[in-house]
């Protein structure tokens, strides 16, 4: 299974969500955009200007869509899109989508950091005016993103650790899981 992370808008949580999702999934993870990755998933995270295609890798692409990038999305059994509840964000979303969906065979966009109810609605209903066939998930705003950044723990790794971690990413990690379980059921 290959997984594509990809928003040219940066801080909308590509980073996190590429990590945990690899690192949950034991994929290998890529990367074209400088972080902390190769520290914290060793062995496993390579960043390099030209991502290697290999199988059962998690790629997190920032910046615009080249050529190289180009050929990983159409191999991609999933591209997924985050996108924050804000007008840029959005904007930059739809751009990226626009780019990418005569390559893409799945499109999956989540509405990252969001705080309220209406924030997702309205990241869904801003991008669904100018396509049809996305899936949308959510992952609230919470801590555990850059935790996990920092610690190199995964979001179910971080979830596990005790029982007040267990208590206070409950919502989050079940957002998590809703996405998670997409990959581990093919
Ligand atoms: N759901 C979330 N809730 C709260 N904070 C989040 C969430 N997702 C990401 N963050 C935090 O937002 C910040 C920016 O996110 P991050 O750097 O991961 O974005 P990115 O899309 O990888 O950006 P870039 O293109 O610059 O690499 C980080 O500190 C990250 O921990
Ligand atoms: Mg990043």
């Amino acid at each position: 299974m290959i997984i594509s992370v990809l928003n040219k808008k940066g801080g909308v949580g590509k980073t996190p969500i590429s990590f945990s999702l690899a690192k949950d999934l034991g994929y290998f993870l890529q990367s074209n955009d400088n972080s902390v990755i190769e520290n914290i998933y060793p062995d496993m995270a390579k960043i390099t200007p030209k991502p290697q295609l290999i199988d059962n890798c998690v790629y997190d692409f920032g910046g615009f869509v080249d050529t190289g990038i180009l050929d990983i999305i159409k191999a991609s059994d999933v591209v997924i899109v985050p996108c924050v509840n804000e007008y840029n964000s959005i904007l930059r979303t739809v751009e990226t989508i626009e780019e990418i969906k005569s390559y893409a065979k799945a499109i999956l966009v989540i509405a990252t950091k969001t705080e309220k109810e209406s924030d997702f609605k309205q990241v869904q209903s801003a991008i669904e005016e100018y396509f049809d066939d996305l899936h949308f998930f959510e992952l609230k705003s919470s801590k555990i993103f850059k935790n996990a950044i920092e610690t190199g723990l995964s979001i179910d790794e971080l979830f596990h650790e005790n029982a007040l971690s267990k208590s206070a990413y409950k919502s989050v990690y079940n957002q998590y899981l809703t996405v998670l379980n997409i990959f581990k059921n093919n």
